[in-house]
């Protein structure tokens, strides 16, 4: 949170929330027999007595019970304070908290105030900021190993006071520090007598904003695309900054998604912002991070570092099976504040990315390769290089289009030189062909049925009030999905709201602000949340069964943190969340994942879930 508040889109496309108002009654959607009947898969009582539909809340209470779904939850008067609480069904541990050695050079930080890493100490730590994450596990005596295995974590940020002690750095080193805090780790974890810990790895390292990186795709294809990224000048590129959250590939490799970039850059000398900066909401000061004080890549004044802003806002593709290769930065997905790439395979065999904009106002994207994965990898083609770039419209009536983000579209040719700018300024283009603005879109998941969820995080500042809706202003967020046509390949979709938090508030399965999302295997959705939670909740992470309606509270996290990124085991025995920014790195506020003592600076930590009976978790 708090990186996000800001509005840059001024195109004036209509509001999602007034999408909402005028057609979406949500009991007409639900009562209309829903997307089941209207796409013609066989559930149709999808929705029927559902509690997820808020009038059916009101005017049926409980929802029914779901098979999937047996924990006792935690209850709303248990679920704060300076540590976490969790269902007495399960357990947790903790896992790589910030300051973690993922080799033998550097000894852990352990939250002491007096002394703070070095920067090359730094370089060779689990960072801070912990986000979208994946657990890739090693194969062993042809099986999947449920114990051992490599985790991709996202580090998304951590504010100068936590990082530094400090609220603005003094020097290139406190840059340095602030930067190597930031971006990815790769860590072999292995479980002995179950306790996960880091393995000492070949495989291990820590990619951040000073790794040389790569850049591919569209805009790399053409002497005008590189000149975008400057990359006939200046060769060499570096760097990925707030990670936020992450998707997989089914070729093995890990995405990772450059969301509030704008913030880390700032100008030092004469600098005015161009249409498009504006647009990707660059300012003088950025968040105050002041790296461009000691390091001009990330001074937007700078004449030596031409374009670096537009090297950052892609989803960036790493293979962890491969130390030694670079980051990849995959330009056919479009820039813009990346939080997600939901990966799924559709008609054909093409990947599908689902991707959403987490901005107020700003859209969700789907990408969709031009070829069967398999054939392209086994041609050396990129799935993520070659493929056609979407944006959501959400029409009134429970249907959407794809809009191409194509330079073949004479409204975007009249914008535009080439493909590469379309690409490189995506939300204008998709300002241009209309998309409908959203209230943030956060993470997006595919479930079994196909279903593709986004949530939208909440979207205050939403004018087209309507007394009668609680979405104007949407302070709390709500969850839509939709089922896309041609198994995720097709242009048209239908959709509907699953739910609507502020349903929920004054009832024990309260909860706002809904951030991460996953379906797993069995139809069980994981809701985590980022925001103010009613009640005195800390931030939470919940269970859903989209059939039934019923949620239940799993895990609640510490006092002014947040609950996201999401991995499992195999087996899903064993489950990874994490808890970003505990006490917004206020030692006053809780010392996780220490018990209180009022001084140890509090680290961002991997959760490690387990049910106690050793069953699926979410069971
Ligand atoms: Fe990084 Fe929109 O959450
Ligand atoms: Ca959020
Ligand atoms: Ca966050
Ligand atoms: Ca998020």
């Amino acid at each position: 949170m708090a990186h996000d508040n800001e509005i840059s889109n001024n195109s004036g496309n209509k509001p999602f929330g007034a999408v909402l108002e005028k057609a979406v009654s949500r009991r007409n959607i639900i009562q209309k027999g829903g997307l089941a009947a209207a796409i013609g898969f066989v559930s149709p009582s999808l929705f029927a007595g559902n509690k997820f539909s808020g009038n059916y809340l009101n005017s049926q209470g409980k929802a029914n019970h779901s098979d999937l779904i047996g924990f006792n939850p935690v209850k709303v008067m248990d679920g704060n304070g300076p540590m976490p609480a969790i269902s007495s069904d399960y357990e947790y541990k903790t896992l790589i908290p910030w300051g973690t050695p993922i080799n033998a050079s550097v000894n852990a930080y352990t939250g002491d105030p007096a002394t703070r890493p070095t920067a090359a100490e730094q370089a060779n730590m689990i960072g801070v900021g912990h986000d979208g994450m994946w657990f890739f596990p090693t194969h062993s005596k042809g099986r999947l190993s449920n114990h051992l295995g490599v985790l991709c974590i996202n580090h998304e940020f951590g504010r100068n006071s936590h990082v530094l002690g400090k609220s603005y750095p003094e020097s290139l080193e406190d840059v340095k520090l602030s930067q190597h805090a930031h971006g990815v780790s790769v860590v072999a974890i292995e479980e002995k007598e179950g306790d996960w810990d880091v393995k000492f790895s070949n495989l291990n390292r820590r990619i951040h904003v000073n790794t040389p990186v790569e850049f591919s795709g569209p805009v790399t294809n053409s002497s005008a695309g590189r000149e975008l990224l400057d990359l006939n000048n200046r060769t060499e590129a570096h760097g990925t900054v707030n990670n936020c959250s992450s998707g997989y590939t089914p070729w093995g490799t890990y995405l990772t998604c450059e969301e509030n970039f704008n913030g880390y850059f700032g100008s030092t000398g004469v600098w005015e912002a161009d249409e498009f900066q504006q647009r990707y909401g660059f300012s003088e000061n950025g968040f105050g991070y002041g790296w461009q004080e000691f390091d001009s890549r990330f001074d937007l004044s700078s004449s030596e570092f031409k374009n670096e802003d537009k090297r950052f806002g892609w989803v960036v593709e790493i293979d962890p099976t491969k130390p030694r290769s670079k980051p990849v930065k995959r330009t056919a997905l479009g820039r813009f504040k990346h939080e997600g790439a939901t990966l799924t395979v559709g008609k054909g065999g093409r990947a599908v990315v689902y991707m959403g904009d987490d901005q107020r106002f700003d859209y969700i994207y789907k990408f969709v390769s031009a070829d069967n994965w398999k054939s392209m990898v086994a041609r050396d083609v990129s799935p993520l290089d070659e493929g056609k770039l979407y944006v959501a419209k959400f029409n009134d009536d429970g249907t959407g289009e794809w809009l191409e983000l194509t330079i073949d579209n004479p409204n975007l040719a009249a914008k535009f030189a080439n493909q590469a700018e379309v690409l490189t300024y995506a939300r204008v283009a998709a300002d241009i062909l209309g998309a409908t603005p959203m209230d943030r879109p956060e993470w997006t998941t595919v479930d079994p049925e196909g279903y593709v969820y986004c949530t939208l995080t909440n979207n205050s500042q939403r004018t087209e009030a309507n007394a009668a809706n609680p979405l104007a202003p949407n302070s709390d967020g709500h969850i839509i999905r939709w089922m896309d046509s041609k198994h995720f390949t097709g242009t048209s979709f239908k959709w509907e709201i699953l739910l609507i938090a502020q349903d929920y508030h004054g009832t024990e399965d309260t909860f706002s602000d809904p951030d991460g999302i996953w379906a797993d295997p069995d139809g069980r959705l994981f809701i985590q949340t980022d925001g103010g939670q009613k009640d005195g909740l800390n931030n939470q992470m919940l269970v859903a069964d989209p059939k039934t309606g019923e949620i239940r509270r799993l895990f609640t996290g510490v006092t002014s943190d947040e609950i996201t990124g999401l991995t499992v085991t195999p087996d899903r025995r064993t489950m990874f969340i994490n808890t970003q920014h505990p006490g917004n790195g206020d030692p006053s506020r809780t010392n996780f994942p220490v018990s209180p003592d009022g001084t140890t600076i509090p680290r961002d930590c991997t959760i490690v879930i387990r049910r106690k009976d050793n069953g699926v978790v979410g069971s």
